[in-house]
């Protein structure tokens, strides 16, 4: 059973886990890019982005069922993963794709060739049978610049688009078509933006072109083709990809070690919109930061005394443990500290150590 905060699905490490080895054998990405995107659908559920999942460029399926399987996992009704793809295999590549992806074409017997990535629908619609996932997703066939005009009157907003279609043409295809239908806050994936030139160039050029700011961050594993480059993810958004995964783990830290419904106190120096009455508060409104450490002191005693049960210090405001040190050495007196990560410290106000 999947924990939920605020009626809000949280999944964690263990169902990620979990939803990669069942999809394993039916994708080609490697796992640490399956991981993160698990933490892209587990962090968009929980800040609640709008949207459906698009994958362009499924092969087997593998990348699309993960997310279904984790929609699945989390009980969510009314989002649906879009698989999108010619189900015939890669078209050839061009001049632009450069290098890697001449030798890709060439090298017909080599493992990476796949018979030109080639899946047939009917096999993916079995495999995703065969997993009972079918009811989480919808197949679109064919190729994409015929398919994809039309599909955002189809889907609506997308919340995460995952682009694995490898060549330069492909890449342009899918954010001209798809790009305006993701939603602020949403997740834009390019699987092969160190795999193979045209992919990145695909992306600079809409990115230039349609002046847009997204900055693009680095999914690294382990040991790669491309010293751990795996893939490349930016967000629609000011704020990045990485703290949005940041605090989607903040809020797993604090559900962890914090019981459901209890009240609980939070200091993030509103960056984070954690879960939780904001501290130090006028009205339930964030007050900023206290005055001195007697102000501090005096806050915590009074929401304390107004049923306040736990106080989580998030990251943002870790500076407050050393400056407001009269503040830190009262909390660590009267307070018990219950968790302790790179992301949150969680304090029990109710025993004293
Ligand atoms: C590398 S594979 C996708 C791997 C997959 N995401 C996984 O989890 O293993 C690339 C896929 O993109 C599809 N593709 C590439 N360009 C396309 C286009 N222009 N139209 C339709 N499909 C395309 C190919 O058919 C192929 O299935």
């Amino acid at each position: 059973m999947t924990t939920t905060l605020a009626g809000r699905p949280l999944l964690g490490g263990a169902e990620i886990a979990r939803a990669v080895a069942m999809v394993r054998p039916y994708s080609m990405v490697p796992d640490a890019s399956l991981v993160e995107l698990g933490w892209q659908v587990a962090a968009v559920l929980a800040a609640d982005v709008p949207g459906h999942f698009v994958e362009c460029g499924v092969w087997r399926g593998g990348a699309s069922f993960l997310m279904a399987a984790l929609l699945r996992e989390a009980g969510v009704r009314d989002r649906t993963v879009w698989l999108c793809d010619s189900f015939e295999g890669l078209p050839p590549p061009a001049d632009i794709d450069g290098p890697s992806a001449r030798r890709y074409a060439e090298e017909r017997s080599s493992p990476r060739y796949r018979d030109n990535c080639r899946a047939g629908l009917d096999d993916v619609r079995e495999s995703a049978g065969r997993l009972g996932l079918l009811s989480h997703v919808e197949f679109v066939k064919g190729w994409f610049d015929r398919t994809l005009p039309g599909l955002p009157a189809r889907v609506g907003d997308v919340a995460i688009l995952r682009v694995d279609a490898d060549w330069y043409a492909s890449v342009r295809t899918c954010l001209e078509h798809l790009y305006d239908a993701v939603a602020e806050g949403g997740l834009v994936v390019f699987d092969d933006y160190y795999a193979f030139e045209g992919c990145a160039v695909a992306v600079h050029q809409f990115l230039a072109e349609r002046r847009l700011p997204h900055r693009l961050e680095s999914v690294v594993g382990d040991g790669d083709a491309w010293d751990g480059y795996q893939a490349a993810v930016f967000r629609k958004s000011p704020l990045t990809w990485r703290l949005m995964r940041r605090r989607h783990q903040a809020i797993l830290d604090i559900a962890a070690a914090v019981p459901a419904g209890a009240s609980l106190l939070v200091v993030d120096e509103q960056q984070l919109a954690l879960p939780g009455l904001p501290f130090p508060a006028h009205e339930g409104l964030y007050a900023g930061p206290p005055a001195d450490d007697a102000a501090a002191i005096e806050a915590l005693e009074r929401a304390r005394a107004g049923g306040a049960h736990f106080l989580a210090v998030a990251w943002p405001a870790f500076w407050w443990m050393e400056f407001f040190a009269g503040f830190a050495r009262h909390l660590r007196a009267t307070a018990t500290c219950i968790a302790g990560t790179d992301r949150v410290m969680v304090f029990d106000l109710r025993r004293a150590l």
